[in-house]
């Protein structure tokens, strides 16, 4: 049964002691989730390879019109159900008296979380080496100057290439990431998950701040303010657009189950607009402040903006270089991005976990290992792939994945294929399938603001999301 009073007993799933202890916990959580790599690394990347301002306030346009509806239906689906994304989906379906296969929605978002996870992990690897490179060169050479004294910049940039060439380095810290978020997952939702996350989001944004009003004073603030936030309408393409929207969800974690699973555990005296709302503000104010923070060290240091991945691993550190305690600014830099990426990856992992836990009544520990194992082998197939995979394209054949390795495969299928077809489903079944009376009673919303959600909901988010979809698939479909 589903409880329905507004106690903390109501934030339990039934049948199991899962829940967050309190609304700020989940709210502490949910935003651990969005804000990750996709903020730090994935946003400036793509602000910058996509020319700046335009992309960046067609990616704000997103957030407010698809990604904060979509974030809402995915919380309200899971606060309904109180169990894994499929059977809360499944739950919802029954009580509105539509067909179960309905939770196949959710079933592609425990796949695209999994996917994700696979990947995520091995980038979580490079930012554990360079919390490394930065820790031995504090040791080394102390506070004074800059970072990587007496080597040149060719050297500093080059340690990401070098990590590349070390196929058995790479798969072991991909390990070593992979193992601290199983560890905080299996300790369950509130002793593990939320405990990452009440203790790493406030360490996070204080890092955060510091980093962020340092940058303003190296000297190339200005000309990050006019770079991220001049739109020049001509630059507003296709691509452009596709590339606003698909960073948008990654974001967000949206389309792959995981803050349905999130959403479960939630009590039912939270209001999920409000919340949601939260969610969303932070993630972004967290990717635009990121932007403000990185090119402006970028800047300064008279590096260009559109050196895309490459961006957070290899400008940065070169840029620290050149900065007073360049060792420290950078160490710090990296330990806030490791907090960020944890706290997204226990979300990563929980969503599918939560679903092994349910379908084959096994143990929180238990499903953990599993889940675990299989992104571990997969990942290792991706680390591998800028290694001794490298020529190894094995889906040459389709022109979406045409000349990608094992990585790119895996980062194309979730956010051009999972993540839309998943978030497109999840407002379908909000928008037209669930009873009204049901999303009603979860949504938190009134009067014409619930009125222009629906709308959102209803129209534009499937219809958006499938030219999304289409221009993924078919890029011709742009030219
Ligand atoms: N939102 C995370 C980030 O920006 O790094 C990535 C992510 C986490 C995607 C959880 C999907 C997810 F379910």
């Amino acid at each position: 049964m589903i409880a329905t009073t507004g106690s903390d007993e109501a934030a339990r799933q039934p049948g199991t002691n899962e829940g967050w202890s309190s609304r700020s916990a989940f709210i502490l959580a949910a935003v651990g989730s969005a804000v990750g790599l996709g903020n730090m690394w994935r946003f400036p990347a793509e602000a910058g390879a996509n020319g700046g301002g335009a992309f960046v306030l067609f990616y704000i346009l997103c957030v407010v019109l698809i990604g904060l509806p979509v974030l809402l239906s995915e919380t309200l689906i899971g606060r309904h159900g109180q169990a894994s994304a499929p059977e809360s989906v499944r739950r919802m379906a029954a009580e509105s008296g539509k067909s179960r296969h309905w939770d196949a929605l959710a079933s592609i978002g425990v796949l695209g979380a999994f996917i994700v996870l696979s990947f995520y992990c091995v980038v979580g690897g490079w930012v554990l080496y360079y919390v490394g490179a930065f820790a031995q060169d504090l040791v080394t050479t102390g506070l004074t100057g800059g970072a990587f004294q007496g080597r040149p910049a060719e050297e500093v940039e080059a340690l990401l290439p070098g990590l590349f060439g070390n196929g058995g380095l790479m798969v072991a810290l991909q390990v070593v990431f992979l193992l601290i978020t199983l560890y905080f997952v299996a300790r369950g939702v509130s002793g593990g998950i939320e405990f990452v996350a009440t203790w790493l989001m406030p360490a996070f944004f204080i890092l955060f701040l510091a980093i962020t009003v340092y940058g303003a004073f190296t000297g190339g603030f200005a000309e990050a303010v006019t770079y991220l936030f001049s739109f020049e309408p001509e630059r507003l393409t296709g691509p452009v657009m596709l590339a606003a929207v698909g960073q948008a969800f990654f974001s967000l974690s949206l389309g792959v189950a995981g803050m349905i699973t999130y959403g479960s555990y939630v009590g039912r005296d939270v209001n999920l607009a409000g919340t949601s709302t939260i969610i969303a503000g932070a993630d972004t104010a967290v990717a635009l402040i990121a932007g403000l923070c990185i090119f402006p060290i970028v800047f300064a240091a008279g590096l260009e903006p559109n050196a895309g991945p490459a961006l957070m691993f290899q400008s940065l550190p070169r840029a620290f270089q050149d900065m007073p305690v360049g060792s420290l600014i950078g160490l710090l830099f990296f330990v806030m991005v490791f907090f960020a990426a944890l706290t997204s990856s226990v979300s990563l992992l929980e969503a599918p976990t939560a679903w092994v836990k349910d379908k084959f009544e096994m143990s929180r520990v238990a499903a953990t290992m599993c889940v675990s194992a299989g992104a571990l082998l997969l990942g290792a197939l991706a680390a591998l792939s800028f290694n001794t995979l490298e020529a190894w394209h094995p889906l040459d054949g389709m022109s979406l994945f045409a000349d990608m390795g094992v990585f790119d495969i895996l980062d194309t299928v979730t956010s051009k294929v999972l993540m839309p077809i998943g978030a497109i489903l999840t407002s379908i079944f909000v928008g037209w399938i669930a009873s009204r009376r049901l999303i009603d009673a979860e949504n938190g919303l009134n009067g014409g603001l619930h009125k222009f959600w629906l709308f959102l909901v209803r129209w534009l988010c499937p219809l958006a999301l499938t030219a999304i979809l289409l221009v993924g698939i078919f890029p011709s479909l742009t030219d």
